[in-house]
């Protein structure tokens, strides 16, 4: 069975704080992974958020010129090259055979929805490779448009037919309400994605324009992936990834599709 895990942008960089990387918690999160790898040989792709690497340079560009143009283009793929480099450098040295697939060389935005060839991630896969991708910015009939790393996630996980989506975020699951707001919110420990998008609401972190929890579960029913487990995992706490991957005690959300 494949395993889909996605590396949220804020767990693995400082979103607040331009182009800085949480070394320390990339480096534990791809142990984990690369010790479930190692020991299970289930086959993984990973895909990343764009954090304060690809976020901060599309919105600064958005701000400015108000559209993506080539050299906003070029700016934001430059700056998830270069965090996506991170990633794949550490999980090689970790023993995981990593290899980045850039989604703007497989993936179009045509009338809003996204059409990607995903061939060349079922070949490596196959072979034992361990694709790395990301957020990033591709081509579209309106001319250029982020495509998340969430939303590239599901179709991953609905093309490859992935038995199990895991996000790696910076809170420990899905809330009643979002805990940055509110201290007394309830983690909810397994629910029906219908009835868990009540209670969500955007992402506080303003250069982030792919909608936090809410847009993260909504694009799971608005792709119509059915069928999957998907997992929201606390990324702070130490082999909190581990067990997710191992198991279904974690701290974090079971979310049914
Ligand atoms: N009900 C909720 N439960 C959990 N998180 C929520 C909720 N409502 C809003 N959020 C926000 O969504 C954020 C996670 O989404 P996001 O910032 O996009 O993370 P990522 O980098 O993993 O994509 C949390 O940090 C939190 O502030
Ligand atoms: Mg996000």
């Amino acid at each position: 069975m494949l395993k889909v895990v996605k590396l949220g942008g804020a767990v693995i960089t400082f979103k607040e704080s331009y182009k800085n990387l949480r070394k320390d918690v990339l480096s534990r999160l791809l142990k984990e992974i690369a010790q479930y790898y190692l020991e299970t040989g289930t086959c993984i792709v990973l895909v990343h958020g764009g954090g304060s690497f690809g976020h901060a340079v599309v919105s600064e560009c958005l701000k400015r010129v108000g559209y993506i143009d080539p050299s906003c283009y070029a700016a934001t793929a430059d700056a998830m090259d270069q965090l996506s480099g991170f990633v794949r450098g550490i999980a090689i040295e970790l023993g995981l055979p990593a290899v980045s697939i850039a989604p703007r060389s497989v993936c179009t935005i045509s009338s809003g929805s996204t059409v990607c060839n995903l061939d060349v991630f079922r070949k490596l896969i196959s072979r034992g490779l361990v694709p790395i991708t990301y957020g990033d910015v591709v081509y579209s009939d309106k001319g250029f448009e982020v495509l998340s790393g969430d939303t590239l996630a599901w179709l991953l996980t609905r093309e490859l037919e992935a038995g199990e989506l895991i996000f790696v975020t910076d809170v420990d699951g899905v809330y009643d309400r979002d805990p940055k707001l509110d201290s007394s919110a309830r983690l909810i420990r397994e629910a029906l994605a219908r009835d868990v998008l009540g209670y969500l609401t955007e992402s506080l972190f303003q250069a982030d324009v792919t909608g936090g929890m809410r847009g993260k579960l909504l694009e799971g029913l608005r792709l119509g992936v059915r069928g999957v487990k998907v997992k929201v995992v606390g990324g702070f706490i130490e082999g909190n990834l581990y067990k997710a991957l191992v198991s279904d005690s974690f701290r974090g959300s079971i979310i049914w599709y």
